[in-house]
């Protein structure tokens, strides 16, 4: 199966940015250049507080709206958390799980991966699993063995009937708004290895229905060349997500 077998995936993450007048005017504009979103998925990840306003929004739309985060339980004492199935009931269809963020700063540890994916996909989103390695893992040429434990962790619960709702992303911590994009061999070779271990683990078939973005200082002016990438399905996009006029570009990277 080559890479376009599966429809390219552009993803943008608002992060703690933008208010809630700005993040519904994106959503408008972005809707109107959409039309009825052909042969790509374009989805935003949203600050749980406006999803309810943005799935308004966005609604009648192809746009997917997505939680930057959520914890693996239904309910309980879990001050400042918000479950999986909340971000349904307000109108988000998916989640990132695992971003470098939430690893990096909020310290969230490998063990805990694997249950947010799993919760997430029972309480019927689509989980997109972040991985990537930092810069002193990549100068210690420990990437390939931090992608693994990555992904054992995230992919713990996943079966191979569930492959066609999981998407990963490998976003090099290094890379992560510093401006400083991986090569393409650098990206070429990180998909690679994780795709040869996803078809490991689920087995040919079910490994080919996901999608593996790349994410990290994506730019118009890089996206093109980005997504040229045989091994690269998509790209999540964190500042250049934040006004149409840089996410429109990425959006449409090969127009
Ligand atoms: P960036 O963020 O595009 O601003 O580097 C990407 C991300 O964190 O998903």
């Amino acid at each position: 199966m080559t890479h376009r077998a599966r429809k390219p995936y552009i993803a943008g993450n608002w992060k703690m940015n933008l208010d809630r007048s700005r993040s519904l005017d994106l959503i408008k504009t972005v809707k109107g250049r959409l039309g009825d979103g052909g042969d790509r998925e374009v989805a935003f990840f949203v600050p749980s507080i406006y999803l309810a306003d943005v799935t308004a929004v966005a609604q009648g739309s192809p746009l997917g709206v997505g939680g930057q985060n959520c914890w693996f339980e239904a309910n309980g004492a879990f001050t400042g958390e918000v479950a999986p199935r909340m971000l349904r009931e307000v109108g988000a269809d998916r989640v990132l799980v695992g971003h470098s963020e939430r690893r990096h700063i909020f310290q969230e540890p490998d063990d805990w991966m694997g249950r947010k994916v799993r919760t997430a996909l029972d309480s019927d989103l689509l989980p997109i699993y972040c991985i990537g390695e930092t810069l002193d893992e990549r100068k210690g040429n420990k990437t390939e063995r931090v992608l693994k434990r990555q992904l054992e962790s995230g992919f713990e619960k996943v079966l191979a009937v569930d492959a066609h709702r999981v998407t990963v992303a490998y976003e090099p911590v290094w890379a992560i708004g510093t401006g400083e994009t991986a090569t393409s061999e650098q990206v070429a070779t990180a998909h690679r290895s994780i795709r040869k271990w996803i078809v490991q683990r689920l087995g040919e078939e079910a490994a080919g229905l996901i999608r593996i973005l790349y994410g990290g200082s994506v730019k118009p002016d890089n996206a093109k060349e980005l997504m040229s990438i045989d091994s690269v399905d998509g790209l999540l996009v964190g500042g250049a997500s934040l006004q149409a006029e840089t996410f429109l570009p990425i959006i449409e990277y090969d127009r």
